[in-house]
């Protein structure tokens, strides 16, 4: 397992962390166990949660499957999506932060979060407010460091400017989602990252299980999040997204790898990129992902790779001034 810097914090994480958005509702228990335990033994110390995970049962699978080796991996939770019903249950409030970390606290069966992020952007809530909320609980302990995911670079630079001004905690890693398929993070997050020494964690690596070459451009009814889930399905929608996770497939099978392998390692390779967060209901289909791990991407590879899917365009307009 290679280790990558958690920006300037002298936190070292694997080039892969574990998500577990399914744990406790299409993992059980047992299963999640495994998951985590065959991550422990290939190496991997990075676990991503979030408060809004299964309603909170991901957090309690996951504490419980980390309890005899907590101070030996770097857990990660979030706050900001709503948590109840209540007008006040949810954003980057001071009062919502302060009890979902409480909470996230009870449910990991822990004394402190390694990386807590704010999990959207929370346009109601002065960016001041938030971040003097969050510094107050990297002083007294409770969170380590801070990150912000699906956040506009630009909302990260102003987050970074306030704590500068203010000494307050400062965010040292974002969350985007990046795959070859959904490649915005290129234009600024990416770059903003190497800029200001920030460690990304990507989600999503395989578009939520388009590239691991199982639905194909007929779209069969495969079981599976971009069948089952209309949100997924509105996500990648576009033909041209099948047709790029099958030409994958394709150059996966030349190398006599796993679709799944190419794409967590394509992921990987972008040198913005710390760590993929990699993910699936059961073992078996984890590991796939997990052999990205071994697998480099060569300059040649991920040129053929990238050509399966167009560039976003540059932030500004001046196309003329690119590199060529
Ligand atoms: N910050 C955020 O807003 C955010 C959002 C999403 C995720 N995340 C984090 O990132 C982690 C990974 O994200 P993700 O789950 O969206 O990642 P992903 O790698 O894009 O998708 C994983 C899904 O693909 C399918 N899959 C994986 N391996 C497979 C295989 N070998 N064969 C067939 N299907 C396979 C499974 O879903 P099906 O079986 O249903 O097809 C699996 O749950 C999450 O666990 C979470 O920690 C963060």
């Amino acid at each position: 397992m290679k280790y990558r810097r958690l920006g300037g914090t002298g936190i070292r994480l694997s080039m892969l962390g574990l998500g577990t958005l399914p744990f406790g509702t299409d993992t059980p228990e047992p299963e999640a166990r495994r998951m985590v335990e065959r991550c422990l033994e290939i190496g991997i110390n990075h676990f991503d949660c979030a408060n809004i995970y299964g309603n909170g049962k991901a957090e309690e699978v996951l504490g419980r499957c980390l309890a005899g080796v907590r101070d030996d991996v770097v857990l990660a939770t979030k706050v900001g999506f709503p948590t109840g019903r209540g007008l006040n249950d949810r954003g980057a409030s001071a009062s919502h932060i302060d009890q979902s970390v409480k909470a996230s606290l009870r449910r990991l069966g822990t004394d402190r979060i390694d990386l807590l992020y704010l999990h959207r952007f929370d346009n109601r809530t002065d960016l001041e407010h938030t971040l003097r909320a969050l510094d107050r609980l990297v002083g007294n302990g409770t969170v380590m460091h801070l990150g912000a995911s699906n956040f506009a670079a630009w909302q990260v630079a102003t987050a970074l400017g306030l704590g500068a001004l203010h000494n307050w905690a400062p965010l040292v890693a974002m969350q985007p989602m990046y795959n070859l398929v959904k490649r915005q993070a290129e234009v600024e997050i990416l770059p903003l990252a190497q800029a200001a020494d920030l460690a990304v964690l990507a989600y999503g690596p395989l578009a939520g299980g388009l590239l691991t070459g199982k639905y194909g451009e007929q779209r069969g009814q495969i079981d599976g999040r971009l069948t089952n889930d209309p949100m997924y399905q509105a996500r990648y929608r576009d033909d041209a997204d099948y047709r790029a996770a099958t030409q994958l497939a394709r150059i996966a099978r030349e190398h006599g790898i796993h679709p799944a392998t190419l794409a967590v390692a394509w992921c990987a390779g972008h040198p913005g990129i710390t760590a993929p967060l990699v993910g699936g209901r059961s073992l078996e289909q984890l590991e796939p992902s997990l052999a990205a791990a071994d697998f480099v991407v060569d300059a040649e590879l991920r040129a053929r790779l990238s050509a399966l899917t167009p560039e976003p365009p540059p932030a500004t307009d001046r196309s003329e001034d690119r590199p060529d």
